[in-house]
């Protein structure tokens, strides 16, 4: 089994209910976003396509909205489910214990 670096990010209680944050995590910047079902993800928060955040976009079902030209991204996998973007964000491990959160980095890719 991998050992995998898991870092406090933040409470729960800080997340809006349904959408995303913003986060640094050791100089990553990554986006930590609460899905529709109360699950937890967390993506590199720069979109595939631009150089824009994906925090400012609007998160429905498990998937959040690039603000900018409208890919949707599953936030499980990290994949495009709409055009322009064709390559996926990196997806980052999230456990939760008691009301805080923890984020595992992926490697770079
Ligand atoms: S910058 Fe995100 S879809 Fe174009």
């Amino acid at each position: 089994m991998i050992d995998l670096d898991f870092i406090r990010v933040c409470r729960l209680d800080e997340l809006p209910s349904v959408g995303a944050a913003r986060a640094n995590l050791d100089g990553r910047i990554v986006s930590i976003v609460r899905a529709e079902d109360g699950s937890v993800h967390c993506i590199d928060d720069e979109c595939t396509h631009g150089r824009v955040s994906l925090s400012e976009g609007d998160v429905s079902g498990c998937t959040v909205e690039c603000w900018l030209h409208g890919s949707r991204f599953d936030l499980r996998t990290g994949h495009p489910l709409s055009p322009p973007a064709t390559e996926p964000v990196v997806v980052h491990s999230v456990k939760i214990e008691g009301d805080e959160v923890f984020v595992a980095l992926a490697e770079e890719n």
